[in-house]
């Protein structure tokens, strides 16, 4: 029996709703599979923590996820939070603080879910996006100084490295050379910003050496959001820096049809820590507690951490299990349905007993 510990944060909104709905599809593999257990265990950090204890998770919180094979993340964000306590409180030390340096986001359209393009169906826009996760943009660094007064000044550092980009430039190229089209297209805006994202570029072409099988192009962002619109077809791998990608990776997702089939996963490639598996959607409190939440990002995403987990047959199967159910026009509200959290899981449940898939 092959064993793995998972620490689930369902944390906010419908954080909740769909890591409910994950950990019964990771149960009913079990069943399915026969020679695999997930341990779960579920912590209660997040906003309302936060309301009992004034911070999102406690001061040892790191160390105790330490011990995990995986994260099963939810959402965080709360109406009467700031986004940048609950953030910089719960998702983002885990992710620095774990070095999970390289998010992977794949966004294909499923079987059964209408894109917003015209003359757009499946298969003609399977791409995965690599998001640098460690520095950049996201790196915290900057400050304010004179607050209030009118010569006020807010910086906002972005940081490159020549480690930190090195490093996701060879994840972006493996990936895809692991993907059949081997192509990838690296992302940069080195016109405009001429010190970090020139070094980008720079070490692009450095790292491409090591990868004479792998054909890859260069684009600047804004010229990007045209091309995944007008020629998705063109794309398959990309690779950006956290700020750039975070927005790409939007996009991304409501050409596929919903960000609520999105998926992303937090990777520490070295495996010196745990590995972070969370939907892209966020809290949701629109819809939080009407039990309508789409959990197919989450039931995706529950797929890449398997696989990170080496259990490649119980991914695979998870992922012909849910692209059975959309195909079969089990949606929710958000991809044009009337299906419930309980209903998709359910019909994915059934699916992943059933004996031809
Ligand atoms: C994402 C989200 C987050 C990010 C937000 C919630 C800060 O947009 O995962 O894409 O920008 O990293
Ligand atoms: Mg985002």
């Amino acid at each position: 029996m092959r064993e793995h510990t998972i620490a689930a944060i369902p944390a906010d909104g419908i954080g909740p709703e769909v890591i409910d709905a994950g950990t019964r599809v990771l149960a009913s593999l079990e069943k399915r599979m026969g020679d695999v257990r997930f341990h779960v265990e579920t912590f209660d950090w997040g906003s309302d923590y936060y309301r009992k204890h004034g911070v999102m998770m406690p001061a040892d919180g790191l160390e105790t996820l330490r011990k995990f094979d995986a994260i099963y993340f939810g959402a965080v964000g709360a109406p009467d939070v700031p986004d940048h306590i609950t953030l910089w409180g719960l998702r983002l030390p885990i992710c620095q603080g774990f070095d999970q340096y390289a998010n992977v986001r794949p966004t294909k359209i499923l079987p059964g879910i209408t894109p917003p393009l015209r003359n757009c169906g499946p298969g003609d826009l399977d791409w995965v996006i690599v998001r640098e996760n460690s520095e950049g943009e996201y790196s915290g660094h900057g400050g304010r100084a004179h607050k209030g007064l009118p010569e006020e000044v807010g910086t906002e550092v972005a940081i490159f490295t020549r480690v930190g980009v090195t490093r996701i430039m060879r994840y972006a190229f493996t990936l895809a050379q692991s993907r059949p089209r081997k192509l990838l297209t690296v992302v940069t805006k080195s016109n405009a910003q001429r010190h970090g994202m020139v070094m980008w570029d720079e070490i692009a072409a450095e790292v491409a050496e090591e990868f004479p099988d792998v054909s890859w192009d260069k684009m600047l962002v804004d010229a990007m959001t045209v091309r995944m619109t007008l020629k998705p077809q063109s794309l398959d791998t990309i690779v950006a820096t956290n700020l750039h990608a975070d927005i790409l990776s939007d996009l991304a997702g409501a050409l596929a049809g919903s960000l609520g089939v999105a998926p992303t996963a937090n990777i520490d490639p070295q495996r010196r820590f745990p590995s972070m598996f969370e939907p892209i959607h966020g809290s949701a409190f629109d819809i939080t507690g009407k039990g309508i939440a789409n959990p197919v990002a989450t039931f995706w995403t529950a797929a890449q951490m398997l696989d990170h987990l080496g259990e490649q047959d119980a991914s695979a199967r998870l992922m012909r299990a849910v692209e059975r159910v959309t195909g079969n026009g089990i949606l929710t509200p958000d991809v044009g349905g009337t299906a419930t959290t309980k209903e998709v899981t359910d019909a994915v449940i059934d699916a992943i007993h059933s004996s031809n898939v």
